[in-house]
């Protein structure tokens, strides 16, 4: 097992009504003067906004709130989130919504504790974040994981680049879990947003390191088989508690580096979705599961044994040579995605076949120009992202 150093100090308070004590939480975490940041209006029609504010009003703490946050969150939002945080003065932001929320959120708050940066300075390496504002988290959307993640992922809509930064001042200082307040996400969101976790347990499952690593392999493992079945019962059954629940938990186990303990990150496969993100806007889930399955096909001769490891404890392959084990590991993810009617190639994802020129732009990008390799299990360089994004192209 690798050596590692672990903190994830997000309090998470998980079940019925969770978000009721987010005035008492908040206020014991010294928060007067609140922004509440959420997105495109779910929570204003399901009522939770609505509820907050109220209880928030009642508790007599401040606040101001922000909306409007999309999809692939934009930084032209967070630059409006900060100059509201200075103008009054606030000390606490919290994100009422999904994972675009969160991260909207977290970038707000670096951004107001350094008022003298662009936020986005932090984003693209020009400058090194070493303080920031609390921030806490009412969950609406088991998916990204940044209720608990120590990552947050903005888009710069002038050059379409979506970029991550991963730092432990992301980790959120509270999080509300309550799994009823997911029975609203649409179906293709609830699936797209399951197949994220699955994928950030993948992301660390197949890494460079080598070395025995059982109880976080049997962690990670039990968690992608829990998170297949769950998903097929909340697909199923919309308002099923106890799926939701386990997915719920899941998201936040999955992005939180649990399931990566004694190994280390790949996200090779994040990074080739997030260039398909940032410029086409398509959603997180979805560039994940259209180039998963193809980022295994080119890489899993560099250890079938790992690869049919995986099939065997996630997908109960147990017959032929580790070689076909390893495929049929593979096909049974992918038939996964399919099943639950998400992309695995480009005219699946909406976007057509793309010309050659387009495919390198996405590669130059994600290779940083071609001076940076990606990922840990087979570290990818521009030409190989090239032949990645080409397996995709159909
Ligand atoms: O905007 P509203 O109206 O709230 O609707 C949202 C949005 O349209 C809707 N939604 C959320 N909760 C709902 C609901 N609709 C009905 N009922 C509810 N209870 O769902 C849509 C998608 O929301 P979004 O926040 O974008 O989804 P998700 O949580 O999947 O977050 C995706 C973003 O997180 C980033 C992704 O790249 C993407 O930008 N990630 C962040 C990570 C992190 N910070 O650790 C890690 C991930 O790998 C990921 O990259
Ligand atoms: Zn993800």
């Amino acid at each position: 097992m690798q050596s590692f150093d672990f903190k994830c100090p997000t309090e998470v308070v998980f079940g019925r009504g969770a978000e009721e004590q987010v005035p008492e939480k908040l206020k014991a975490y010294g928060a007067k003067r609140i922004l509440i940041v959420y997105g495109g209006g779910s929570v204003v029609r399901s009522g939770l906004l609505g509820r907050i504010e109220c209880a928030l009003t009642t508790a007599g703490l401040v606040f101001t709130s922000i909306g409007g946050v999309q999809p692939n969150p934009r930084v032209g939002l967070v630059r409006e989130g900060v100059r509201r945080v200075l103008a009054h003065q606030l000390d606490f932001i919290l994100a009422v919504g999904g994972g675009s929320v969160i991260d909207s959120a977290k970038a707000i708050a670096h951004g107001a504790a350094n008022p003298d940066t662009d936020v986005w300075d932090f984003w693209c390496g020009r400058a090194q974040l070493t303080q920031s504002m609390p921030v806490g988290v009412v969950l609406t959307l088991a998916a990204a994981g940044s209720e608990t993640s120590d990552s947050a992922v903005l888009t710069n809509e002038d050059t379409g680049k979506k970029q991550g930064l991963n730092s432990p001042l992301n980790r959120p200082v509270v999080a509300f879990l309550n799994p009823e307040l997911t029975y609203s996400v649409p179906k293709h969101q609830l699936v797209a947003g399951s197949c994220d976790i699955l994928m950030h347990t993948l992301e660390r499952y197949f890494t460079a390191v080598k070395a025995v690593n059982a109880f976080t392999d049997m962690v990670a493992e039990a968690l992608m088989r829990n998170v297949v079945t769950q998903l097929r019962v909340a697909v199923a059954h919309p308002d099923d508690y106890d799926a939701r629940s386990e997915l719920m938990w899941c998201g936040s186990v999955s992005h939180c580096n649990f399931t990566e303990l004694g190994r280390c990150k790949d996200f090779a496969c994040h990074r080739l979705g997030h260039e398909l993100s940032g410029m086409f806007d398509v959603t997180h889930g979805d560039s994940l599961t259209t180039m998963w399955g193809w980022w295994a096909e080119y890489v899993y001769h560099d250890d079938v044994a790992r690869f049919a490891h995986y099939a065997e404890a996630v997908w109960d392959v147990h017959e032929g040579t580790d070689e076909a084990k390893a495929k049929a590991g593979i096909a049974a993810t992918v038939a996964f995605f399919r099943e639950m009617g998400m992309p695995t190639c480009f005219s699946e994802l909406g976007i057509g076949e793309l010309n050659q020129v387009t495919i390198h732009n996405l590669a130059d990008s994600f290779s940083a120009g071609g001076t940076k390799r990606v990922g840990s299990f087979h570290p990818i360089d521009k030409a190989t992202a090239i032949e990645i994004y080409n397996l995709a192209n159909h």
